[in-house]
């Protein structure tokens, strides 16, 4: 066979077999067989030097216009199957974003404490009551002074914290003119209380607020005592907001809290900040108020008496409203109530927990089982 027949041969053959390759994988197969380096088609150009004179232009001619056209023949091809696998690819690629995802198999959850913060400000919440902050680093000022319990007064001494020297905060903080009256001492607030004056100095009356955060005392840890755990302080200011209100409102926040049946009642306590104080006691949610378990023994719960104390609160004392600067709290036209309750006492008695230091042992056999 003539040379100038076997390219036209190899034409239709390489023609052929480019329109009936399946994938671009075949088709670059296909290039390396009929165009590649070792091809018959670039063996026969390779050889045109040796080839007779006169069949050396027209071999040439015709080899070179195969290969043009079976490049153009490749090219076009490729292009078709790319484009369709890309098609492809994409259709088994895609992702349905309206799919539920799938959930990571162990999620972390809110601590306990956190969960029994969000509970009781969500109760409150409810009654229209704003959440507000205030800062654990605070001056004796707001968490004793303005609390009526001036410098060298005993009940000091039942709420002994740790001290931070001024002179060594930052020069903005340390200015003096931003200090208020009274003792430069600067300490971690041993309660929340002293968000009632810091409330009081940025809202006009009528006020609803709680503050929870977390507290320090020095004290040494046991199963009921902790140096550093989580209040929720209350303030309810109005013109005409009386203990009457204190008694509903806490008794409301209980049952949330504890369950609809549950009683409560006010028992006289002392506060210096408040007058007259109470401690409100709440039924107790295990034996219903009787003391007695259905067997018959006692109930260790509320230590057989049937009550829980489960916070301290009281009226207002006007005093406490005369050291909001400015004087915006009339003590003569204003009044109102406050509480304090401790987050991990509620948490432990809703839950029936033998030790507060489990909060913080970061155990997660128990941190698992809320
Ligand atoms: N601050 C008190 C404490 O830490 C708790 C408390 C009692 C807060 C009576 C109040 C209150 O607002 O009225 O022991």
């Amino acid at each position: 066979m003539s040379t100038l027949a076997r390219i036209k041969e190899l034409e239709a053959e390489a023609t052929a077999a480019i329109s009936a390759a399946a994938d671009t994988a075949a088709l670059e197969e296909l290039r390396v067989k009929y165009l590649g380096r070792k091809s018959e088609l670039t063996g026969i150009l390779r050889g045109i030097g040796s080839l007779p004179p006169e069949e050396r232009g027209p071999v040439g001619k015709e080899a070179n216009r195969v290969r043009g056209a079976l490049e153009e023949a490749l090219e076009c091809s490729h292009e078709a199957l790319a484009a369709a696998e890309l098609q492809r690819r994409l259709e088994a690629d895609r992702v349905d974003v309206t799919l539920p995802g799938t959930r990571p198999v162990r999620t972390g959850h809110l601590h306990l404490i956190t969960q029994t913060r969000r509970e009781i400000e969500d109760i409150f919440a409810g009654l229209g009551y704003r959440v507000l902050d205030g800062p654990e680093v605070e001056h004796d000022f707001y968490n004793f002074t303005a609390l009526n319990h001036p410098p060298g007064h005993p009940a000091r001494m039942l709420q002994d914290t740790f001290y931070i020297d001024p002179q060594s905060l930052p020069d903005g903080v340390r200015n003096e003119e931003g200090l208020p009256p009274g003792p430069r001492d600067v300490l971690l607030r041993t309660h929340t209380s002293p968000n009632q004056v810091r409330a009081m100095e940025v809202s006009e009356p009528p006020l609803f607020v709680i503050v929870p955060g977390t507290v320090y005392r020095r004290d040494t840890m046991d199963a009921t005592h902790l140096p550093m755990f989580s209040q929720v302080e209350g303030l309810a200011v109005g013109e005409d907001v009386t203990l009457a209100d204190l008694a509903g409102t806490l008794q409301e926040v209980a049952r949330a809290l504890f369950g609809p049946e549950r009683e409560t009642r006010l028992k006289p306590d002392f506060f210096p900040f408040t007058e007259p104080s109470v401690q409100v006691d709440v039924s107790c949610f295990r034996c219903n108020g009787t003391g007695k378990l259905p067997d018959g023994s006692r109930d260790g719960v509320c230590k057989g008496t049937g009550w829980i104390e489960i916070l301290g609160a009281g009226m207002v004392d006007p005093n406490v409203f005369g050291f909001v600067r400015d004087g915006r709290y009339d003590p003569e036209r204003i009044q109102g109530f406050a509480f304090g309750m401790g987050i991990e006492r509620i948490a432990f008695l809703k839950h029936g927990l033998p030790d507060l230091r489990i909060f913080y042992e970061n155990d997660v056999r128990f941190l698992e089982q809320f």
